[in-house]
């Protein structure tokens, strides 16, 4: 779809979102719900830019770290609601081998290789493909040797938020050699709207019984672990903080989600959390076709960025919540398989249901 994004288009709220370094326009387009729910995507890194919800009281306020232009992102921000691939999370060393040949990715995070590389999927200027009042789907072609990954890969994903306020993210990929992929959004939530607020006061509930213990450089040991009696333990709604206190700066972890609990299932995907700011009365329901989910309480947020009105964004005032195959899978072969063949499509979904919950007395 050729879109001239100089031009407002009221119908789809096709915007210009500003010009990159080499002169090329970017589009936001902004999908609207009945409930008055609006959700924007850019095209450049597949980006949710902005999520505006309502609290209990009918009060929307935006709930995801976003900017209003371009250039912030490309200058570049920690994957603010970025698509990020070919593979989210780390790969230890930045190597891996697919049939005797050894491949060798960037390395862009201490001595591995992190969510794709320094010029990933969430550095792309992708293409409009189509575009509804409630849906946006967006295409790009990542040439064989991008970022060190082997074979043409094609991604498309798709936007689309209903009226009961689920957005839901589907991705679709092929390739013509084998290649890993491993493909998510990386919206950081705050549900309160007010990136003042530490997410520590909110409600988490993951339907996960075991997680991927990591290393000091935070690689999966190859080993599944239980989260009952630690601070992983999400299985029930737990208040962050209560539990942030006995980690050395937060959480960074993969979660293994169950997905054997068929009265969870939602279509085909599988509740994975459930995140509630008691406060505002927000909730956030997470369902995905994944098998895990990376839990990251922005431990590594530090003030030096600031939200559009300019407020310093510090340490665990955001959360994100990254539907994804576990880390550093290709090197993992216990773990659930992220090679992807020519000749089959790799898809994956994710549900992101947007609720408000009543006061608690
Ligand atoms: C990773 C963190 C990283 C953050 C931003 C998360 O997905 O798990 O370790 O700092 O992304 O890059």
């Amino acid at each position: 779809m050729n879109c001239n994004s100089n031009n407002n288009n009221e119908k789809n709220n096709v915007n210009n979102f500003g010009y990159l370094n080499d002169g090329r326009v970017s589009t936001v387009i902004t999908l609207k719900n009945s409930q008055g729910t609006e959700i924007s995507v850019s095209n450049f890194g597949a980006t949710i830019t902005s999520i505006k919800t309502a609290d209990r009281d009918g009060v929307f306020k935006n709930i995801v770290i976003g900017y209003s232009n371009v250039t912030p992102y490309e200058k570049g921000t920690p994957y603010f609601g970025a698509t990020i691939g070919r593979f989210a999370n780390r790969i230890a060393k930045g190597k891996f081998t697919i049939d005797n040949t050894e491949y060798s990715l960037p390395i862009n995070n201490g001595n591995h290789h992190l969510h794709g590389g320094d010029k990933g999927l969430d550095k792309i200027l992708w293409d409009i493909e189509k575009i509804d009042p409630q849906q946006v789907l967006l295409k790009t072609i990542s040439a064989d040797g991008d970022m060190g990954y082997p074979g043409d890969l094609t991604v498309q994903v798709k936007f689309s938020l209903d009226n009961n306020n689920n957005l839901r993210i589907d991705y679709q990929a092929n390739t013509n050699k084998k290649t890993p992929i491993n493909l998510t959004n990386h919206s950081y939530f705050n549900l309160s709207g007010d990136f003042r607020n530490q997410i520590n006061n909110h409600e988490l509930i993951l339907n996960a019984t075991q997680y991927t213990p990591i290393d000091s450089e935070f690689i999966p040991i190859g080993e599944l672990r239980y989260v009952r009696d630690t601070p992983f333990d999400f299985t029930k709604s737990t208040i962050i903080g209560k539990q942030i206190i006995h980690t050395p700066s937060g959480f960074d972890h993969n979660f293994v989600l169950d997905k054997e609990i068929e009265h969870e299932m939602y279509n085909d995907l599988y509740r994975a959390a459930t995140l509630t700011d008691p406060i505002s009365g927000r909730q956030l329901q997470i369902y995905t076709t994944e098998p895990g989910i990376q839990f990251y309480t922005g431990n590594f947020l530090n003030g030096t960025l600031t939200t559009e009105n300019g407020q310093p964004i510090n340490k665990h005032t955001a959360l994100c919540l990254e539907t994804q195959h576990f880390p550093n899978s290709p090197n993992e072969p216990l773990f659930p398989n992220t090679i992807l063949d020519p000749g089959t499509i790799f898809r994956s979904s994710t549900i992101y249901s947007f609720k408000v919950t009543s006061k608690q007395f």
